[in-house]
């Protein structure tokens, strides 16, 4: 797909944008070359106690990294998501959750309401005897109790520590442990498309393991009969019945931790990503406002799980910040039919719905029928995170939930980056289908050669980094400094290094290409595995594609394909052969793929992300150590894998 493909603002995005292109381009301008003036202003967005006279403070020097923003600064960033909105606006409707069973009632919490909620789980964590800086592991499904729970940590100066419900119960306790949780939050159970999720079963069987819990704080949810433990196990509700509706937020520096969000592991044991409260709040707010381009008394869904940093800034942190009305789902997309989503843009008239490029395609997989019989006239914009998306997933996008009339923003962004770094800035300048666009204001992207060297030109290809630190930047690796050096300042002197790939093209726009470990090299030609997936995807037969390089005696790797063909398509070798024409015509010979296995389900973990490292190991024909899998929704999917790969040498 071309680079010419430009997408202008329509003219209802021109008339309801806050930022002119010419008004971006002045500002980005300013926030590079002045940062200091440029984020001192920004910080006035937030309440402080005391506000920040230094503003930004950090070096990527090797090897003495550090990162400090406002750092005199005092506030908290619970009064700044919930109290200073109260006078204003205690009525307008902060979290509006929608639960998993179409049929049950929706619920609509008030700012008001939820300043009480947390008021009322902050002082339960204190009579647990949680203090500042202490970490409060979180392991609840989408419900209001999650956003209560991490607000009323930041509330008390407690770091949350987030474990995504579909984790193990093992992968829980290793995340419990690495940070010395003591407290653990959590529910009887989940639900999720119809099913019940054991969480609070995981979490009993995870704390064999733990041995410095000791509380857990459980929320009476499903009402499923769970055995509580004694003096360990307490009732939300009853602990919160008990206390006072009212709690004075600790007074913070702006560089004291707000929370730890481990990575999910794809090599060695997960990453605490630690973020403080000043910098990290300034940033999610702002790039919340000016990439959704939102307005109050707009309805916000992002329908990421908060166990995700997509959940914490775009759930949770930058829209409560700015006294946004964000839309909480408890379901999956695909129950009880793939209509779910568009039943709930309609029920709740979301403006603003973002989602992730995985979601986009199987719903695409799933045939338009079921989108478009909803009209859903109040959309106004379309968000995509988390991967890389290919035009025709984008194209589709727009067409069939967007009806031509929303723009689509791409955010490439990192948990390490605690907010969007890549995004365009809806109605200020064209977009093009598959590239994120531009920075950030105060982000300062560069193009390297894989050996290091900067790309001056415009148009460039390499691996992208960042030259300067932005607010929203992550701090260390939580109790292992040198870890987070060595991830991203080592290899790349003076630059953090996102361990992505990128192109520019000639007009200053980024394309992420996957990260780096993605890219192939075929017959001494750089390749992006996203593009061969892009072309493949593009075929009308085909739902979903993952490409890996394998080794291969003459090119030195060959393209392995896994191909998901759309419901009610068979596979056959004329289809094989015709897909490796497709490709080759697409993008040109060189993207000829080599295999191509029929895959009916890929190895995704619960949040989505294809499992990569799997499919190398089958595509390599070495799938004897195929490491964790632990992670994967579906486990199964390796077996029928490995039964039907292509490179059997
Ligand atoms: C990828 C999710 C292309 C990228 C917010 C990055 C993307 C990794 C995009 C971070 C995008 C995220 N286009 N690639 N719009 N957004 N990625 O930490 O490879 O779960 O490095 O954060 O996802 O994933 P993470």
């Amino acid at each position: 797909m071309s680079e010419e493909l430009l997408f202008q603002p329509s003219a209802a995005a021109i008339a309801h944008t806050q930022t002119t292109g010419e008004q971006y381009a002045a500002q980005y301008e300013r926030s590079v070359t002045d940062p200091n003036g440029f984020w001192a202003e920004q910080a006035k967005r937030l309440d402080w106690v005391t506000f920040p006279k230094t503003i930004k403070n950090t070096t990527f020097e090797y090897p003495d990294v550090s990162i400090k923003w406002f750092e005199d600064g005092v506030l908290n960033v619970a009064a700044n998501c919930i109290d200073r909105h109260l006078a204003e606006r205690g009525d307008d409707i902060a979290i509006i959750w929608e639960p998993d069973n179409p049929a049950d009632e929706a619920e609509y919490i008030s700012y008001r309401k939820l300043h009480e909620k947390v008021c009322r789980c902050a002082n339960v964590l204190k009579s647990l005897g949680v203090k500042k800086g202490d970490r409060v592991t979180i392991y609840l499904p989408m419900i209001p109790q999650a956003a209560y729970a991490m607000l009323a940590c930041a509330r008390i100066g407690a770091v949350h520590s987030v474990v995504f419900g579909g984790f193990s119960p093992d992968a829980l306790a290793g995340r419990i442990n690495d940070c010395n949780s003591e407290v653990v939050i959590t529910a009887d159970e989940g639900r999720r498309g119809g099913k019940a999720v054991p969480l609070k079963a995981n979490v009993d069987k995870a704390l064999q393991d733990c041995p410095g819990v000791r509380k857990v704080l459980v929320v009476h949810n499903t009402g499923a009969d769970v055995p509580m433990k004694g003096s360990r196990d307490v009732w939300w509700h009853e602990a919160a019945a008990g206390v006072e509706p009212f709690n004075e937020p600790e007074p913070m520096n702006a560089e004291d931790p707000l929370f730890i969000l481990y990575t999910s592991g794809s090599t060695g044991k997960p990453k605490g990503v630690l973020h403080t409260s000043g910098g990290y709040l300034t940033y999610a707010a702002l790039t919340h406002e000016k990439t959704f381009d939102y307005k109050r008394g707009e309805v916000f869904w992002c329908t990421a799980d908060v166990g995700w940093v997509t959940g914490h800034s775009y759930i949770v942190y930058g829209p409560l910040a700015n006294g946004a009305t964000t839309l909480m789902f408890e379901g999956i997309p695909s129950w009880p039919d793939a209509s779910r989503f568009w039943q709930v843009v309609e029920r709740h008239k979301v403006n603003i719905f973002h989602t992730a490029p995985t979601a986009i395609r199987a719903l695409m997989g799933a045939g338009s029928d079921f989108v478009d019989k909803f009209e859903m006239p109040s959309l106004r914009l379309l968000g995509t995170v988390g991967e890389p998306i290919n035009p025709e997933a984008w194209l589709w996008y727009s067409k069939h939930v967007g009806k031509d009339r929303c723009g689509v923003v791409d955010c490439w962004w990192q948990t390490e980056t605690g907010g969007h770094m890549i995004a365009p800035f809806p109605g200020a300048f064209p977009v093009k289908p598959g590239s994120a666009t531009k920075p950030f204001f105060g982000v300062q992207p560069v193009v390297l050669s894989p050996e290091g060297v900067l790309q001056e030109q415009t148009k460039a290809e390499g691996v992208l980094a960042i030259a300067d630190s932005w607010p929203g930047q992550m701090r260390t690796v939580y109790g292992d400094h040198q870890r987070f050096i060595d991830t991203y300042f080592t290899q790349y002197k003076g630059y953090y290094f996102t361990g992505d790939g990128c192109r520019r093209d000639k007009d200053g726009y980024y394309w992420i290409t996957g990260r780096v470990d993605d890219v192939l090299n075929v017959s001494g030609h750089r390749l992006g595995t996203a593009e061969v997936e892009s072309a493949l995807v593009a075929h009308p037969k085909v739902s979903e594609a993952a490409v890996v390089g394998y080794p291969h005696d003459i090119k030195g790797q060959g393209i392995y394909c896994y191909v998901t063909l759309m419901a009610g398509e068979s596979s056959s070798d004329e289809l094989r052969a015709e897909l490796k024409n497709w490709v080759r015509k697409e993008i040109g010979p060189i993207a000829t793929p080599d295999l191509i296995q029929w895959a009916p389900g890929l190895p995704k973990t619960r949040s989505g992300k294809i499992m990569r490292r799997i499919l190398r190991k089958v595509a390599e024909n070495d799938f004897g150590s195929l490491g964790d899998t632990s992670t994967l929704a579906d486990p199964a999917v390796v077996d029928d894998l490995i039964a039907n790969r292509q490179n059997r040498t």
